[in-house]
C-alpha cells in the first residue's frame, strides 16, 4: 500500500510521491497511458505540472490520456505552476490569471487541485498575488496554492497579505543535491556545507506544515545528468548496490526511500517516464531504511559528518 500524506495543512490527502509530467510531452499515446495507468495501479494519485512544460504540451497529452483512460477527475489531484516567463519571471495579477485559464483549458479540468508559482519573482507584490489568488479561490478554479524554489522570507513576505495559507514548496533535493539539510548538519562550521543557501528551508517549512516537493531526485547538479550508475559516482553506487541488495530493492527506488525516509514528509515528484521505475519506486517506499544506513548514503554522497 502506497503511503499518503496531508498536504500542509490543506486536507489533500496525498501519495507519498507524485508523477513529476516535465518529461511527457514528446511520449506515444500508448507509452503516457502505459505510465499514467501504472502510477495509479501503485497508488499515485497526485500528477505535478506547470504551464512551460514542453510549451504546454504537457498538459495537453496528460489531458487526453486521462480521458482515454477514463479516469475520473475526483480521483486524482491535479497541480500545475506558473510565473516563469521567455526571459522572466511574472507575478503579475493579469499573467497569473491567464496563466490558470490555459492551464484549465490544457488540462481539460473545471479546477486545479494545487497551483504553484514557480520561480521567485523579485518584482513580486504581494497585494496583486493575493488578489489574483482570492479571484481563483473565490470562483472555484484553484482550491490550494503554494510556491516553488522559495525561501522563508520570501514566504513570509507572500503569506503575510495572503488570507489562505501557502501549502508547498517545491524545491531541488535528492541524495546528489542536499543543500536544504548540509548546513543543518554542519552548523557553524567553515565547510562549505555549512553555507545556508536557502535561509533554512527544510526547518521553516517543518515548523509552518509547508510541504516540500523534492523535484529532480534522481539528479546531480542543474539537469547535469542521473547519478544511478554514474561513473563519476563509484563511492555512492557502490554503498546504494551494497544496501539494495539488503533491502531487496532497486537504485532508483532507493533514491526515493532515502528522500521518503526524512522525518519532513517530504512529497517526492518523480519525474521517469518509464513505467517499470515507477513500480521500483512505490516497491522501495515500502522499506524503513534505517538511520545508520540513511546517513550512509549521505556520506558516500560526498557529505561530511562533523
Ligand atoms: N519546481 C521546479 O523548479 C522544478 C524543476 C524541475 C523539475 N520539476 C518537477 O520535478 C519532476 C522531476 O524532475 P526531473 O524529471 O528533472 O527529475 P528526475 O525525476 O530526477 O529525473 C527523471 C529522469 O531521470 C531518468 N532516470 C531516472 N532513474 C533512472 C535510472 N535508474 N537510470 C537512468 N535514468 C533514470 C528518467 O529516465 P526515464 O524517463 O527513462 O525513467 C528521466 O529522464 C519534473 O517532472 C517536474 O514535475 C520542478
Amino acid at each position: 500500500m502506497m503511503k499518503t500524506l496531508q498536504l500542509g495543512t490543506s486536507g489533500i490527502v496525498a501519495s507519498e510521491f507524485s508523477l513529476g509530467c516535465m518529461r511527457t510531452g514528446g511520449m506515444t499515446a500508448d507509452a503516457l497511458d502505459e505510465l499514467i495507468a501504472t502510477s495509479l495501479e501503485v497508488g499515485v494519485n497526485f500528477f505535478d505540472h506547470a504551464d512551460i512544460y514542453g510549451a504546454g504540451k504537457c498538459e495537453e497529452v496528460f489531458a487526453a490520456s486521462i480521458k482515454r483512460l477514463k479516469i475520473d477527475r475526483s480521483s486524482i489531484y491535479l497541480q500545475s505552476k506558473c510565473g516563469i516567463r521567455q526571459g522572466f519571471f511574472d507575478f503579475s495579477k493579469e499573467h497569473i490569471l491567464n496563466s490558470v485559464d490555459g492551464i484549465l483549458s490544457r488540462l481539460n479540468t473545471d479546477y486545479l487541485d494545487v497551483l504553484l508559482l514557480h520561480r521567485p519573482d523579485t518584482l513580486m507584490e504581494p497585494e496583486e498575488v493575493a488578489e489574483a489568488f482570492n479571484h481563483l479561490q473565490t470562483i472555484g478554479k484553484v482550491r490550494n496554492f503554494g510556491v516553488s524554489n522559495f525561501n522563508p522570507s520570501q514566504i513570509e513576505l507572500l503569506q503575510a497579505s495572503l488570507p489562505m495559507k501557502l501549502q508547498a514548496n517545491q524545491l531541488q533535493f535528492g541524495i546528489m543535491h542536499t543543500p536544504l539539510v548540509d548546513h543543518g548538519v554542519t552548523v557553524n562550521m567553515k565547510h562549505t556545507n555549512s553555507v545556508d543557501r536557502d535561509g533554512s528551508d527544510l526547518e521553516y517549512c517543518r515548523l509552518k506544515q509547508i510541504t516540500i516537493q523534492p523535484w529532480s531526485p534522481f539528479q546531480f547538479g542543474f539537469f547535469e545528468g542521473v547519478f544511478i550508475d554514474h561513473p563519476k559516482f563509484p563511492e555512492l553506487n557502490a554503498v546504494l548496490d551494497k544496501l539494495c541488495a539488503e533491502y531487496g530493492v532497486t537504485k532508483t527506488g532507493m533514491a526515493i526511500a532515502w528522500i521518503q525516509r526524512h522525518p519532513a514528509k517530504m512529497q517526492s515528484v518523480v519525474g521517469s517516464t518509464n513505467p517499470g521505475r515507477i513500480k521500483e519506486v512505490a516497491e522501495a517506499c515500502k522499506i524503513d531504511l534505517s538511520r545508520p544506513h540513511w546517513y550512509e548514503i549521505y556520506r558516500a554522497a560526498g557529505n561530511i559528518l562533523p
